[in-house]
């Protein structure tokens, strides 16, 4: 199996776009293989073929008959993160409350690492301490060329302290390996905000803004090469703008001076199958950025 088609497989996509022998019928075989090219092209690393994935949308390219339609009035803001989980484990960072709390007169923009997470896990500078059971840091390789930035902590983050533990961190975990990406080697996760809103709401502009200090300096400790902003919340909240996630899609932001693209969020993927094959596109012209950046070698 070649590494397009491993990685289609990953994401659940090789039936559509792989198996050419399994297509629905002949007058969707031109657009399905205009899929199908592109995605080749862009696994090979060459740059500049982009937006001709973007345009391709699985149901232009005729495949609506194959896959399954999101339910009516789904929308990408809520999770799935139902999944039953292991019983609180304290993180590291959640160990360390030290004297953080009491030390809140440096700057979080010149904290250490340790120092860092201490601060978060001692937090107090909104309501959202309250009810939280763990903070939830980040996760992975604090030397990445990779980060992923999502919302906010679920249930199942806030029991455990890590970010995307449930279901939708699974399918997060298998988009990553797509690209022979992981957690815990060569990518760096975190959300925009430390701890989960109640009832998983959406997070409040003064709850994001007295969170974003801690996010940038994890920013800017990890000097990623690329971010990508994992649904329209992390997406709108870093880009600061109020812009539709499917008009953000497609090209390349900046966010503190990093490369940012943004892609859907895992747990609206569970819902929208259609939707995996541009998170997908997202994903190659994530890479191609990456490689722009980090003047890596195709892989
Ligand atoms: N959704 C997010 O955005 N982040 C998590 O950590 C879990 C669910």
């Amino acid at each position: 199996m070649t590494f397009s088609e491993s990685a289609l497989e990953e994401l659940g996509l090789a039936p559509m776009w792989v198996r050419r022998g399994m297509r629905p019928s002949v007058e969707t075989t031109a657009s399905v293989e205009a899929v199908s090219t592109a995605s080749t092209t862009e696994a090979s690393g060459s740059a500049g073929t982009t937006l001709s994935l973007q345009d391709t949308s699985p149901r232009e390219a005729g495949m609506s008959t194959r896959i399954q339609q999101p339910p009516a009035g789904a929308d990408e803001s809520a999770w799935l993160d139902d999944v039953s989980a292991e019983p609180p484990v304290l993180t590291r960072t959640n160990r360390i409350v030290v004297d953080a709390q009491a030390d809140t007169s440096t700057s979080v923009a010149t904290l250490d690492w340790d120092t860092l997470s201490a601060r978060v896990a001692a937090c107090e500078r909104c309501r959202l301490c309250e009810k939280r059971t763990n903070t939830v840091f980040g996760v992975g390789d604090r030397n990445a060329d990779w980060m992923l930035i999502g919302e906010a902590p679920g249930e199942n983050e806030d029991r455990l302290g890590e970010p995307f533990v449930g279901q939708a961190g699974k399918l997060l975990d298998n988009m990553l390996r797509s690209l022979t990406l992981a957690r815990d080697t060569n990518v760096y996760i975190a959300n925009v905000i430390k701890c989960r809103p109640p009832g998983n709401r959406n997070p409040e502009p003064d709850e994001v803004a007295r969170c974003e200090p801690y996010l940038q300096r994890q920013v800017s400790l990890v000097k990623p090469k690329v971010i990508v902003a994992l649904g329209r919340f992390a997406a709108q909240s870093l880009l600061k703008t109020q812009a539709s996630i499917s008009s953000l899609r497609g090209r390349v932001h900046e966010y503190e001076g990093v490369p940012v693209i943004v892609t859907y969020h895992p747990a609206y993927l569970l819902r929208s199958l259609p939707d995996k094959a541009k998170a997908w596109a997202d994903l190659c012209l994530a890479r191609d950025t990456w490689q722009k950046t980090a003047g890596a070698p195709p892989r």
